[in-house]
């Protein structure tokens, strides 16, 4: 899977014009694509993507269906959108607005019993990584993201491993690197989920890919696909990151 996170980027009609683009470059073997605009977009953007194999992804919802949620967004709104798609635990949501791991779990648990896919992020910080902490962090964020879900339900979840001293850095992690930690997500998978599950379960590599990394990163045995941040803002970029998949599966 390659998908596509827009971040705070584009208005609804240059979203629909990137997503016009994708359409018209995208062949369709390969990977599963998707992209995720923001709320704004989503419907513009779901528009273009008409008669096409990309997938409609949102970056963020929250986890009651409605109420008094001031600024939020519910899993029926975005389901009316056609969306199918969530990611959710982005570091920036983590670190930025302050979501903990409790929060992301309740999103996770709500994203998978609408049947829809959420996208879990985990990842470290540079701080995080140079204490040796790496592992412990990427363990706490899975094992608490997916509390309380069943083995079938993990094994609907995406999981996105994004180390936050990568995202729009251009500084990725190595691609043997980047692979040990996803096999590491994969041993702590099997203890919560079974092996079946482990061996599966889609985990994607995000952080700084571009065309020049991708066939590299894609290409470790562990590497399901990409969460792309910047590169997926011009549809080129995006394109040829999608083409190196093709080659090896
Ligand atoms: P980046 O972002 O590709 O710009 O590093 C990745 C992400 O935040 O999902």
């Amino acid at each position: 899977m390659v998908a596509g996170n827009w971040k705070m980027n584009k208005t609804c009609a240059q979203a629909a014009a990137l997503a016009e683009e994708l359409v018209k470059g995208y062949r369709g073997e390969g990977a599963e694509v998707a992209v995720c605009p923001p709320f704004t977009a989503l419907k513009c953007v779901k528009e273009a993507l008409e008669g096409s194999s990309i997938r409609l992804g949102a970056q963020n919802v929250y986890h009651e269906d409605d109420g008094a949620f001031t600024g939020e967004v519910s899993v029926p709104m975005l389901k009316d959108l056609g969306v199918e798609l969530v990611i959710v635990g982005h570091s920036e949501r983590r670190q930025i607005f302050g979501e903990g791991d409790a929060l992301v779990n309740k999103k996770v648990t709500k994203v998978l019993k609408s049947g829809l896919t959420p996208i879990l992020c985990v990842g470290e910080t540079l701080e995080e990584r140079e204490t040796g902490k790496t592992e412990e962090v990427v363990r706490r964020q899975t094992i608490e993201g997916l509390k309380g879900l069943s083995e079938r339900e993990i094994g609907r979840t995406v999981i996105a491993y994004e180390p936050i001293w990568a995202i729009g850095t251009g500084r990725s992690a190595t691609a043997d690197d980047a692979n040990g930690i996803i096999g590491y997500i994969r041993e702590i998978l099997e203890k919560i989920a079974g092996k079946e599950t482990a061996d599966t379960i889609r985990i994607l590599y995000g952080g700084s890919v571009k065309p020049a990394n991708a066939a590299s990163l894609l290409g470790q045995p562990h590497i399901d696909g990409a969460l792309v941040g910047g590169a997926s803002l011009k549809a080129d970029e995006f394109l040829g990151i999608i083409s190196t998949i093709p080659e090896r599966r």
